[in-house]
């Protein structure tokens, strides 16, 4: 069932800020089907809305008709759903139908749904004609804590995660917290590891918070959920605003996404879910961290057992009968990599996060450490 309809109330904005390419991060209840939510955006004859079959039936009319009034024509595009369709052929299908429709350089996109339909129609939006607003209306908690923002946009290819994309920031972001009602309980755990990733690498205060919210969180307490898009939004556009191309500190937001890359890559695209492959590559990278003397075995127990709590895988699978020389292969095909040479983000107990290189030994310990039953 779509959640319920409700009056529009913003609770925070939060904004990113990219000089002329700032914008802000709205976030509140009843947004999406409220017509003054889309005021203020480029003008243009035709929005087209991408969605996908699943958010489709819960989202796409209410959000059509909030945008109708701003536009002549609204075209619907419904991709098939699932990170195993974040490729070349679906992404096709949205230029197809944008050509169809003869949508023009003005066209505005609106991403309606988790981070794949997210990621991939913000690609669509840089390619199109060299580039089309767009706007994220992100509707799974991992979008609304992390994908929706900061303008990384991207298809999977067969050899690795991300691998074809652009850096291309969104007109806006709005984060309905209605629409998490709908959330299937594995996805909105599998958001919670983002949310997590932030207190490490950022702010310990929010890791507390986490830690003591942990019930409220799981039982999706509207001010919970509040306070856990506006602090990750929050600490994301400063990052991002100092670093928005990926330069150097931006890199420190994929603590646990090089092990957690292979995992998703190694196993499959979509059997585990990508924040589920995040969680347990955030205690893989923790594992690291400890071997390298920068946490304590205390400080990595904690945040397995909290990784665990909300519901996430901790252990790693096994990738195959030479499972250590597997990983490294996968994780070597990662943005991050130089010369060959795989590079991991590490972090302390303070809330600092940076990039180093470690010796394969090492890794293909930590991955013996912590995969299989
Ligand atoms: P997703 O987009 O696959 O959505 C998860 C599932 O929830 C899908 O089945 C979707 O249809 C469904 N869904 C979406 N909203 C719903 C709702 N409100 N109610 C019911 N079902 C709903 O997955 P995700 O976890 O949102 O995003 C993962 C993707 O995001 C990955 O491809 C990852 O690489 C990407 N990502 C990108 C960035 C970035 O900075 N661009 C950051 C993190 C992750
Ligand atoms: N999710 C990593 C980033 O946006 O940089």
């Amino acid at each position: 069932m779509p959640a319920t309809r409700r009056p529009p109330a913003v609770l925070h904005t939060v904004t990113i800020d990219l000089g002329a390419r700032s914008y802000p991060i709205v976030i509140g209840t009843g947004l999406l089907g409220a017509a003054e939510t889309w005021a203020g955006l480029p003008r243009a004859a035709m929005a087209a809305i991408v969605t996908n079959t699943t958010v489709a039936p819960l989202y796409l009319a209410r959000l059509r008709a909030a945008v109708q009034p701003h536009y002549s024509h609204v075209l619907e595009v419904v991709l098939p759903d699932g990170e195993e369709h974040k490729d070349w052929p679906t992404l096709n299908r949205i230029f197809d139908a944008l050509l169809q429709a003869g949508a023009d350089r003005q066209t505005v996109l609106f991403a309606l749904g988790g981070g794949v339909i997210g990621d991939m129609t913000g690609f669509a939006a840089a390619c199109y004609m060299r580039g089309v607003p767009f706007v994220q209306v992100p509707t799974t908690l991992l979008a609304q804590v992390d994908s929706s923002v900061g303008g990384k946009t991207a298809i999977n290819h067969p050899l690795g995660k991300n691998m074809i994309g652009a850096f291309y920031q969104p007109q806006r972001v709005v984060c309905d917290l209605d629409t998490l009602a709908t959330l299937p309980a594995r996805e909105f755990s599998a958001g919670l590891a983002e949310v997590i990733k932030y207190g490490p690498i950022a702010d310990p205060a929010l890791l507390d918070w986490v830690e003591a919210h942990v019930e409220g969180l799981m039982a999706r307490e509207p001010a919970c959920l509040a306070h856990a898009v506006r602090r990750s939004c929050e600490i994301k556009a400063a990052v991002v605003g100092q670093d928005e191309r990926e330069s150097g500190l931006r890199a420190i937001l994929n603590f646990g996404h090089t092990f957690g890359h292979a995992i998703e890559a190694g196993l499959g695209y979509g059997r585990w879910l990508h924040g589920e492959a995040v969680g347990c590559g955030m205690v893989m990278a923790l594992e690291l961290s400890r071997r390298l003397g920068l946490v304590s075995d205390a400080y990595a127990a904690r945040l397995r057992r909290l990784i665990a709590a909300v519901g996430l895988p901790v252990r790693a699978p096994v990738l195959g009968p030479d499972n250590a020389a597997r990983y490294l292969e996968l994780m070597r095909v990662d943005k991050k990599a130089e010369g060959g040479q795989i590079r991991f983000v590490v972090v302390d107990e303070a809330g600092h996060a940076w990039v180093r290189a470690v010796p394969d030994a090492l890794v293909a310990e930590v991955i013996d450490a912590c995969s299989g039953a």
